[in-house]
């Protein structure tokens, strides 16, 4: 028997104003996003920014439905949007922000196992990492450099070969 270890490693910032003016801005716009979400039965609103490669940016937030397995999250919402638009550019960062219906918001979360997965898919389909900015309206912000290291040992199209 071998044990293994596996590592993982992201940034932690006291707050938005610590960041990079360009991912502090690129946060500011996924919190902005929000607004944008249709959660009337979480009432958990999810926004997300991506940038590419050719500077354009994607919007994405969480779409409900009253069948609720039909939902899907702000970052699968947006890896769509961005496929379909730019199928082959590749994504630079994504910044993701969240709030509820009062604004408690005051720390970052991370996406769900599904959008792990998708993110994951996504980074080995374009052959580059998407760098992950976490932040709430206020608190600490993750920044993830690899989000595929959230997802160890993970399902990918290779096993389909
Ligand atoms: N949600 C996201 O949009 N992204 C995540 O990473 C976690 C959860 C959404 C799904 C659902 O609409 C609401 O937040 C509550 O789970």
């Amino acid at each position: 028997m071998e044990k293994k270890q596996y590592q993982f490693s992201f940034e932690e910032y006291e707050s938005i104003e610590a960041l990079k003016e360009e991912d502090a801005s690129l946060l500011r716009e996924a919190q902005k996003a929000t607004d944008n979400a249709y959660a009337p039965y979480s009432r958990f609103r999810v926004g997300a920014v991506a940038i590419l490669a050719n500077g354009k940016k994607i919007t994405g937030s969480n779409q409900e439905n009253a069948s609720f397995p039909a939902g899907i999250c702000a970052e699968r919402v947006l890896l769509s949007a961005s496929s379909s638009l730019y199928p082959d550019i590749p994504i630079r960062t994504i910044a993701i922000s969240y709030r509820d219906d009062h604004n408690k918001s005051d720390h970052p979360i991370s996406p769900c196992g599904i959008c792990r997965q998708s993110l994951l898919e996504y980074e080995l389909r374009m052959k580059q990492p998407i760098r992950l900015i976490l932040g709430g309206l206020n608190g600490n912000v993750y920044i993830i450099p690899e989000p595929g290291s959230l997802l160890p040992l993970a399902f990918s199209s290779e096993e389909l070969k």
